[in-house]
């Protein structure tokens, strides 16, 4: 069905699909008994490309993706472009190579914000000299068909490392030693200062609302709620659970690096773990 109708009309989204003509672009609209106004849904395509359909009848929430095209920006520049005015942005930092663990974090922004920005960037910073920087999985192509499958993604930023390091990074964000030189920080000279450091350039130009983390890297996640309390970000931490596999080994790209007697140790250490948590 292609609609005409004047700006200030009624438009109902019934319970079959809307083919709406914008410019050059046909958008696709599917709702169930949602009303909105032609200036408000041309707005909303025009604007975001997504629109979130609320049923008048139960009050739910319908979400209604039109465009399943993502936006990929690779500069800061782009991407404050896209994000000017909004003031419930959703974030979800990652390196890529796209698994489910890091899809539920981005479906979880999605019900603490609106639009949700992912970002992919593997940051040299946090990679000390003999670790895997490297060989790291860099998976583009196939992140960006995930998310476009997912839909919940408004903004894909994946920039260069030129764009984040045009020149040396001198300034960096120190942890504290009881935090961030322990367990993990012992063993990575350097690594939560790295992520600190990233995390506070996506944090200024992403200016998020919201920002999701994994509770698989609770030290990290710990660092970061830390560091935006103590320099006052106006971004809250949301935490995720880990996601398992059905054996119950944590979902990571780095799992690859594993052998089969390694997995089944990791495994073996989280059943116990689970076992023993169950029996406090
Ligand atoms: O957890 C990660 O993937 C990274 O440490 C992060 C948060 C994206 C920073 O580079």
């Amino acid at each position: 069905v292609i609609i005409s109708a004047e700006e200030e009309d009624l438009i109902k989204f019934k319970d079959y699909q809307i083919k709406y003509l914008l410019g050059d672009n046909t958008v696709e609209v599917s709702g169930v008994g949602t009303k909105m106004k032609l200036s408000q849904l041309k707005l909303a395509l025009d604007y975001k490309k997504t629109i979130t359909m609320i049923d008048l009848n139960s009050g739910k929430y319908n979400k209604g993706i039109t465009n399943k095209t993502n936006l990929y920006v690779k500069t800061f520049l782009e991407l404050r472009q896209q994000l000017s005015g909004q003031l419930r942005t959703a974030y979800v930092p990652t390196m890529g190579n796209l698994h489910e663990g890091h899809l539920s974090l981005m479906r979880m922004a999605r019900q603490y914000g609106d639009p949700v920005v992912a970002s992919i960037f593997v940051n040299p910073l946090q990679f000390g000299p003999n670790e895997d920087f490297d060989k790291y999985p860099r998976t583009l192509e196939e992140d960006i068909a995930k998310l476009e499958d997912l839909r919940d993604v408004y903004v894909l930023f994946a920039p260069t490392l030129k764009e984040i390091y045009p020149e040396p990074q001198s300034f960096s964000v120190q942890t504290p030693d009881n935090l961030g030189n322990i367990l993990e920080g012992e063993a990575r000279p350097g690594f939560f200062e790295g992520v600190s450091t990233v995390l506070m350039k996506f944090f200024s130009c992403v200016q998020p609302k919201v920002a999701v983390f994994g509770k698989k890297d609770y030290q990290q996640l710990m660092v970061v709620r830390q560091m935006c309390r103590q320099f006052q970000l106006p971004v809250e931490i949301v935490a995720h659970e880990t996601v398992r596999d059905e054996h119950g080994l944590a979902l990571s790209s780095r799992n690859r690096y594993l052998s089969d007697d390694e997995k089944a140790e990791a495994i073996s250490l989280y059943n116990t773990l689970t076992h023993m948590e169950a029996r406090l």
